[in-house]
């Protein structure tokens, strides 16, 4: 049976333009492409998480406009169960200016919108989907406390979470929060972001610190040099996939829904990030966040490599 995933985030239009390099501030620049796609850090991680063969419930807001209809379609389209997606009045559809240089960096500004009205009311309301999940996978693309109350729902209701702490927070977690997250995905920034309460002389020391605060496991995304899990037993560092990168959007949103649908089959937590790891390699191989995700048999065919 495949595993039921709910992705309680934001959904996106990303404006993507691709640049020679980025400009200074105060300076313009000319792009040399420029694209309309699907994207939010929660939308990317249903569609990657339906590629990779989850069955997924999205839960989030996009505006009464162009930009929100189309997204909503493209999800049905895609898969995702959007029952608990609303479109919200008073307020745009979420946007992504986005500036690619040709190694595939990328620079990011969010115009949120109608993510920012994604409610713990809307939490609530797809209790019963989070109910019979698997795995609930979370980022910070929303009100916060949304984010907060869906992890102490999820955990009153046994289900496994993932918190992808993306975009990095302006100030650490509250205390109560740590423990309700059994799998944490920062990447440097963001784990610097989180910890910046504390004195760690290193990621390694921040990382078991939150360990300490509760969190079940710490996996710290280190891009081309795939990532490392820590939990109180283990520190390991899981190599990544060698790929040319043509556009990085989304693969942190990758590997995240390769991690819960591989945790929520009943994979080890290395063989799972194993997994995350090609989904992501996979992603950054192509143009568009969502557009780009891989299928589940491209993930399976790098992985046999
Ligand atoms: O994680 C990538 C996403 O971040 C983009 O799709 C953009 O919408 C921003 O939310």
């Amino acid at each position: 049976m495949a595993a039921r995933i709910v992705v309680i985030g934001s959904a996106n239009t990303d404006l993507v333009a691709r640049v020679p390099s980025f400009p200074a501030p105060g300076e313009s620049k000319m792009a040399d492409e420029f694209h309309i796609t699907p994207g939010g850090k929660g939308a990317n991680q249903a569609v990657a998480a339906v590629r990779a063969g989850a069955d997924v419930t999205f839960v989030g807001r996009l505006g009464d406009d162009d930009f929100g209809r189309r997204r909503l379609d493209e999800l049905r389209c895609a898969g995702v169960d959007c029952t608990y997606v609303r479109l919200t009045h008073n307020t745009h559809s979420g946007v992504a200016l986005i500036a690619i240089e040709p190694s595939g960096e990328n620079l990011i500004v969010v115009a949120p919108g109608a993510n920012m009205c994604v409610s713990e009311r809307d939490v609530t309301e797809a209790r019963n989907a989070l109910a019979g999940a698997d795995c609930l996978l979370l980022q910070l693309e929303i009100p916060h406390e949304t984010v907060y109350h869906a992890l102490r729902v999820a955990r009153k209701e046994g289900v496994t979470t993932i918190l992808n702490p993306a975009p990095a927070p302006s100030e650490p977690l509250p205390d109560d929060v740590w423990p309700h997250i059994d799998y944490l995905t920062p990447n440097q920034t963001e784990m610097a972001a989180l910890t910046s309460d504390l004195n760690a002389p290193d990621a390694e020391s921040a990382a078991r610190a939150l360990l300490a605060r509760g969190v079940g496991a710490v996996i710290m995304t280190l891009g081309a040099h795939g990532a490392r899990c820590l939990t109180p037993d283990m520190d390991e560092v899981v190599p990544a996939f060698e790929v040319e990168a043509v556009d990085t959007v989304g693969a942190g949103d990758a590997f995240a829904a390769g991690l819960g649908c591989a945790l929520a089959e009943g994979r080890p937590l290395l063989e799972a990030v194993r997994f995350a790891n090609a989904a992501a390699a996979l992603s950054v191989t192509g143009s568009g966040a969502q557009e780009s995700m891989p299928e589940r048999h491209e993930i399976e065919e790098l992985l046999a490599s």
